[in-house]
């Protein structure tokens, strides 16, 4: 059987910035021929996420992720369907997900690290498995919830970094529905605060390209911030710090504006912002969601109900073809998306 993949054909050069043409798309063949244990199946969406810059270098700087080699095939969260199985576990038409998909249009995998999913829970609409009903959802509610300390009734303003991206425009709709009275965005262009106010139901978004965040973090919190989920890091994030409340929770989720530079994460903070975290008691924990997977099933029923029911809405970016997913990637690690990145490589 004639596929395509993508492979790692270099990686990043001096400025840290990737480039399309850090991938490279080639031919194979794959045999159907299955050994005990293996499914065949057909890739449907493939995700490109942030953590992947990691694993361009040589040394991702986390234990537990492997960088990608030169000239493999690279891989990451994927959806497809079951073509043909030899596990116990799997028949053809399921729908199944594994965070370590090759990028490539069919695969053989083990069926022990394939999870089936039930395309119920999304209404039929697969690439929510790799976004709002996947990891990037998982990681906006079980973040807000482990680490948010948002309470009912308890008057609290929330602000999101990265509002308009896949975990970010989450973040910011489970805050609200959570009990913040509150929820301000902070994003890269007029077209994403549009989005995340009108269609997500943001009070205020500030777009952080085109206008001084202090000042408009002021005017959009009268009454401080009590909470915030933070995506990028840097400047952004110790703008709002500076301007939290007592006794405030930052949710570090991630750093996305450090990713291209040599530094450990989390990135060091300024001595400065580490005395306004210390003086007004402010928490500023770690989050890893994949160290709660042990809540993923409940977490992912209660956003898949709250997605049919309207009460979250999605935002989408969607490629389609293989041959664009180092293009998809390299787009989405400087904002090209509003809401998850998804590439649709078959029907
Ligand atoms: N802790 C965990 O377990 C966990 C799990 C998943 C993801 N994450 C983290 O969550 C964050 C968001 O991930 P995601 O998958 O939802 O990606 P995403 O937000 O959908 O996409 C990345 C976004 O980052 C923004 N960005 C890029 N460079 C920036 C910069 N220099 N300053 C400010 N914003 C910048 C861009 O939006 P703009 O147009 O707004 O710039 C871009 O759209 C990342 O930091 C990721 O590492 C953490």
């Amino acid at each position: 059987m004639q596929v395509q993949r993508v492979v790692l054909n270099s990686r990043p050069g001096k400025n840290g910035t990737p480039v399309p043409e850090n991938f490279r798309l080639e031919d194979t063949t794959l045999s159907p021929d299955l050994k005990d244990g293996e499914v065949l199946l057909r890739t449907l969406y493939l995700s490109v996420d942030p953590y992947m810059r990691c694993r361009m270098n040589e040394d991702t700087g986390a234990e537990y992720l492997t960088p990608w080699q030169l000239s493999e095939c690279v891989d990451g969260g994927g959806v497809g369907m079951v073509e043909s199985s030899r596990c116990a576990s799997f028949t053809k038409g399921d729908v199944v997900t594994s965070f370590n998909w090759p990028w490539q249009t069919h695969v053989v995998m083990e069926g022990s690290i394939l999870q089936k999913v039930d395309p119920r829970l999304v209404d039929g609409h697969l690439s929510y498995f790799l976004g709002a009903v996947g990891i990037t959802g998982l990681t906006a509610l079980l973040g807000v919830r482990e680490k948010g300390n948002v309470i009912k009734g308890g008057n609290q303003t929330m602000v999101v970094s990265g509002a308009a991206g896949a975990c970010g425009s989450i973040a910011g709709q489970i805050g609200r529905l959570d009990g913040c009275v509150r929820v301000v965005g902070i994003c890269g262009s007029s077209d994403k605060c549009r989005a995340i106010v009108e269609d997500l139901g943001f009070d205020a978004a500030i777009n952080y390209r085109q206008e001084d965040v202090p000042t408009r973090l002021k005017e959009s919190c009268p009454h401080g911030i009590d909470v915030y989920f933070d995506n990028v890091g840097g400047n952004i994030s110790d703008s709002v710090i500076t301007q939290m409340n007592n006794g405030g929770h930052v949710i570090l989720c991630g750093q996305i504006s450090q990713y291209n530079k040599d530094v450990p994460y989390p990135p060091p903070l300024s001595e400065e912002i580490q005395e306004i975290l210390r003086s007004k008691n402010i928490t500023r924990e770690r989050f890893m969601v994949l160290n709660y997977m042990n809540k993923a099933e409940t977490a992912l029923s209660e956003l898949s109900q709250w997605i049919k029911s309207g009460q979250i809405k999605v935002l989408e970016t969607t490629v389609d073809g293989i041959e664009n997913m180092g293009g998809a990637f390299c787009s989405m690690m400087k904002g090209g998306n509003t809401g998850k990145q998804i590439i649709k490589i078959s029907e």
